[in-house]
């Protein structure tokens, strides 16, 4: 196997751990079934390594340890708002501000301010709690990423993109009055953390300002977008990851953004803007919902760890080894022929549930029961990204998305080479296994956002 070792190595070193439990195969047997088959219900303290999510889950630095002891817990004005917001407008190059708890807090601001009943809002591929705020706004929203996005074993660079093809198609029916923004996400995270061309969103730019339409971008996880601009389009191989960033800001006309993941934050988040007018309605609704609008539903001291990493989060040595040890996972598990979504996406290896159970219909949760597994082999837990995630239309209906994936998702600065051999190990035990393992029902179904409480039984 090709040493993919040295490559990657992380520019920090470890001051303080925390300890982790191990289990037994019956410990974890009785914990997967307490919590009806689903991951998002299993007590942490039954998970050996953590892999459902790189949502608040990294560690902090030193200087953003720091940084929580300066928080100024004022109500109104904080410096470290200040701290943030000048943060945001030199990093990101936006122009105004709006903290809240964390992403969904954003979408939720943003959707209630942008979207009016009726309206559609094209995006490249779903996210499950934009979706639904686009949703509950009175939005439909419409799928024009590429085809090659559906298709996980497609090389595409750039699966992120749009299909301006597809986008014309929308614009053409409902006309652009109807089109409050096109919703784009760099590093697409249903799609496999897969990132979107700097090309593309020139182009993107230039179809919306002759339509007049705007761009929000999710910026959830725009530094690792970064990284694989800089690695892979041409003209970028010599421009750092903070200049990628702030240009791909800047043919955006807005963001929301859940801190939690780049910016290197336990809790997080923010709306920003460059239109005056939606600002001034936005600062007056996140009153309603999140807080003032200095701090959004975060303490100070929130606010000042996120100021710091979102510098660190652009500093291009941290960004390939964070993604250098994902690149490292992916490819020990491709040695070990786990089908997994090509090309190796930013945040984590998403496993192909339908490659991995193709003896099981997506009526019977093949990655759900595969997240099952992989934890009770070893106590590693995933997350189910496939007909679970995907909920139902309007009409009741399931969505049956053509992704069936199981997310193996990689805390930043977190986990250890080791634990990456501990976790492709765990995922090959399964695989030799895999013809004998039966699917699963679903016995609850929750009524918003169904894959974090949903309970399954295992079909006999
Ligand atoms: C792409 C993307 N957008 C939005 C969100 C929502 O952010 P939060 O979990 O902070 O509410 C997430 C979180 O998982 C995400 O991955």
């Amino acid at each position: 196997m090709k040493n993919y070792k040295h490559s990657w190595a992380e520019p920090y070193k470890i001051k303080m751990v925390e300890l982790l439990r191990m289990t037994t195969r019956a410990q974890r047997l009785k914990a997967i079934k307490e919590a009806g088959f689903n991951t998002f219900l299993l007590r942490s303290e039954d998970v050996y390594i953590d892999l459902l999510t790189d949502s608040g889950t990294s560690a902090m630095s030193d200087r953003q340890w720091a940084g929580m002891m300066m928080g100024d817990e004022s109500y109104a004005g904080s410096r470290n708002f200040y701290h943030l917001e000048n943060a945001v407008q030199k990093n990101y190059g936006y122009k105004y501000l709006i903290p809240t708890h964390q992403g969904r807090g954003a979408e939720n601001i943003l959707s209630k301010v942008l979207i009016k009943p009726g309206d559609i809002v094209p995006g490249n591929m779903y996210f499950t709690t934009t979706r639904l705020h686009q949703e509950l706004a009175g939005a439909t929203f419409v799928d024009v990423i590429i085809d090659e996005a559906h298709d996980p074993l497609n090389e595409h660079p750039f699966k992120g993109n749009v299909d301006l093809n597809k986008l014309e198609k929308v614009v053409q029916e409902h006309g652009t009055g109807k089109i409050p923004y096109i919703s784009i996400a760099t590093s697409v995270n249903m799609a496999g953390g897969q990132p979107i061309s700097m090309a593309n969103l020139r182009e993107l730019r230039a179809f919306t300002a002759k339509h007049g339409i705007r761009i929000i971008h999710d910026m959830t996880r725009v530094a690792e977008n970064a990284h694989f601009i800089q690695k892979r389009e041409a003209g970028y191989a010599q421009k750092s990851i903070r200049e990628i960033v702030k240009e791909i800001c800047s043919y955006t006309d807005g963001a929301t953004m859940s801190a939690k993941k780049d910016a290197l934050v336990n809790i997080g988040g923010f709306m920003a803007t460059n239109e005056w007018e939606v600002f001034e309605e936005a600062r007056n609704l996140v009153v309603v919902y999140e807080g003032l609008h200095t701090y959004g539903g975060l303490a100070g001291r929130d606010m000042e760890a996120m100021a710091i990493g979102i510098e660190e989060s652009l500093d291009d040595n941290h960004i390939h080894a964070r993604v250098g040890q994902v690149e490292y996972l992916g490819h020990l598990m491709e040695s070990y022929g786990v089908p997994i979504v090509r090309p190796i996406g930013g945040h984590g290896i998403f496993v192909d549930a339908k490659r991995f159970l193709p003896h099981l219909s997506q009526d019977e949760f093949p990655a759900q029961t595969l997240a099952a597994e992989i934890f009770l082999d070893s106590g590693v837990r995933t997350m189910e990204r496939g007909v679970v995630s995907a909920g139902r239309k309007a009409n009741g209906e399931n969505y049956y998305p053509k992704l069936e994936l199981v997310r193996f998702t990689i805390p930043r600065r977190v986990y250890t080479q080791a634990h990456m051999d501990v976790i492709a190990e765990s995922a090959l035990n399964v695989l030799k296994r895999a013809k004998r393992i039966k699917g699963l029902q679903m016995v609850y179904e929750p009524k918003y956002l169904r894959f974090f409480q949903a309970r399954f039984e295992r079909l006999f």
